[in-house]
């Protein structure tokens, strides 16, 4: 069973769509191991974005997600990892899909509400940066298999 790490971004707590995010997970069959509010430090975000650190925006994205708070979460389900980025959409909200997440509530790339990991590797190194083991349960819901 994979996990993958997802946040809402400062842009997203800010306009309250932290609810209508997590339902749509929700909705769709994966199951909630780990969530918490959280202020993100100026280290936490380098080393989240550290592979960008080259990149022309990087000083930006940095400062646009330590802002203000992010909820981050930790979802479980069959393919999780890429079913989330297709929920999410494209990068640039301009580019998303209407019924992607970014389709339906962004406009600009440095403000796209939602930050999901791109690969089992980079599932495992956030989760393991933004939560420790204790702050995530196991379990196996009752209706899993009507899903
Ligand atoms: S992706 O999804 O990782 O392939 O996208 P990528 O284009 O590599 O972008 C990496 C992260 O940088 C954010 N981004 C930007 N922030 C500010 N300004 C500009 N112009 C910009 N372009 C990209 C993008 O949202 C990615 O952040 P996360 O949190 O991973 O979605």
């Amino acid at each position: 069973m994979e996990r993958t790490f997802l946040m809402v971004k400062p842009d997203g707590v800010q306009r309250n769509l932290v609810g209508e995010i997590v339902s749509r997970f929700e909705q769709k069959g994966y199951t909630l191991v780990g969530a918490k509010m959280l202020a993100v430090s100026k280290e936490l975000a380098e080393t989240h974005y550290g592979e960008h650190k080259e990149r022309p925006f990087f000083g930006e994205l940095v400062g646009f997600i330590t802002s203000s708070p992010v909820f981050a979460m930790v979802w479980e389900g069959e393919n999780v990892i890429s079913e989330a980025r297709k929920m999410m959409g494209a990068t640039n909200p301009q580019e998303a899909t209407p019924g992607t997440i970014r389709g339906d509530y962004g406009i600009q790339v440095s403000k796209n509400v939602i930050h999901g990991s791109d690969s089992v590797e980079s599932a495992a190194r956030e989760i393991d940066l933004f939560f420790n083991e204790d702050e995530l349960v196991s379990f196996k819901k009752t209706n899993s298999e009507w899903v």
